[in-house]
């Protein structure tokens, strides 16, 4: 049962929050296009910075940004702690990932979104002091049947059981790096497929998390950021995502301990990002098979974006046209 009261309190971030944010990607990705292919990730994600920035200052909420572009010496906007918002409505913490595929953006490879993730204020991890974290995400099959700890043969076997499919149908997706090797070795072994991301494993989680998804499960290392702002999408989707957090050494190790973080415990969903009163939107910079890319066509620009609400379990297309004039 859905409850209202919680939409209706003003604490909270609610469902008219969600479209205003779909604003923020929308402008983000628009303003990343014209650095597709142009081998320059760093302009590209500025130029999605400063325009989400400049929506998210309209947007009605006292926001939090908790995960963000880095410390606040490093990134001149959208810096960890800085408050984003005009200061009225519901008080959230926000994750923001202005572009998630940078190198995909400047090389103008599919799968580039424009990100932003809004929960309750005091319910999102602070993970930004470990880089990375070895993440497991599947769809709504894999909730109580998977674990992170298992081997990823046992993993794939008991997910094919619970989908009801053979083994030699899985598919998992997982980054393409050399770190992961041997984990691509053993997927293989356990008779499964893989589906090797260049880069962008937010898409790639939610992907392996749809009901018609082509992925069943998502797999490996990759950012820390990203496992958060995935756990708010998958909350919509019902699905299972679990996160370990991977210091690259002693340096970082010691970093997440002193920040209270628990290496080398399991993060559950819960522990990601808590309750669910999640909000996740994201457009697509370059063509995906989670929402196209930018597109102009004459004096319009087409953008497709989804917005995915913990609270009432949906996930909506939004499928905008702007006038080019207006953005010039
Ligand atoms: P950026 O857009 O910030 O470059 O992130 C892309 C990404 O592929 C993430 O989706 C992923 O979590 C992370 O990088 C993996 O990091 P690395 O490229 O260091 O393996």
């Amino acid at each position: 049962m859905v409850s209202l009261t919680a939409d209706m309190s003003p604490l909270h971030p609610d469902r008219n929050l969600a479209l205003e944010l779909v604003r923020a990607t929308e402008a983000a990705a628009i303003r990343a296009t014209p650095w597709v292919g142009r081998g320059q990730k760093e302009v590209a994600d500025g130029a999605a910075v400063d325009a989400m920035r400049a929506f998210l200052t309209t947007v009605n909420f006292d926001g939090t940004i908790v995960i963000g572009e880095g410390e606040k010496d490093d990134a001149p906007m959208l810096f960890n702690g800085e408050r984003v918002g005009n200061g009225q409505g519901p008080q959230c913490d926000i994750a923001v990932d202005p572009i998630d595929g940078t190198t995909l953006t400047a090389a103008g490879r599919n799968n580039a979104i424009s990100v932003l993730a809004v929960s309750d204020r005091g319910t999102m991890l602070d993970a930004s002091s470990v880089f990375y974290m070895d993440k497991l995400v599947t769809g709504p099959a894999g909730v109580g049947v998977v674990d992170i700890r298992l081997p990823i043969g046992e993993n794939i076997r008991r997910l094919a059981k619970a989908l009801g499919k053979p083994v030699s149908e899985m598919v998992v997706s997982v980054l393409h790096r050399p770190r992961h090797d041997q984990l691509i070795e053993d997927i293989r072994e356990a008779g499964a497929g893989t589906r090797l991301l260049s880069d962008g494993d937010v898409a790639g989680g939610i992907n392996s998390a749809r009901h018609d998804s082509r992925t069943d499960m998502c797999v490996g290392i990759g950012g820390s950021p990203e496992g958060i702002v995935t756990a708010c999408a998958i909350k919509a989707l019902g699905g299972h995502i679990q996160g370990i957090l991977a210091p690259r050494n002693d340096e970082e190790r010691q970093r997440g301990l002193d920040a209270g973080l628990k290496l080398d415990t399991v993060y559950e969903a819960d522990d990601l990002v808590k309750g669910d009163n999640t909000i996740f939107v994201a457009t697509g910079v370059t063509d995906g098979q989670l929402v196209a890319g930018v597109q102009r066509r004459g004096e319009y620009i087409f953008t497709e974006s989804v917005v995915l609400r913990g609270k009432s379990g949906t996930l909506r297309r939004i499928s905008s046209e702007h006038l080019v004039s207006k953005w010039l």
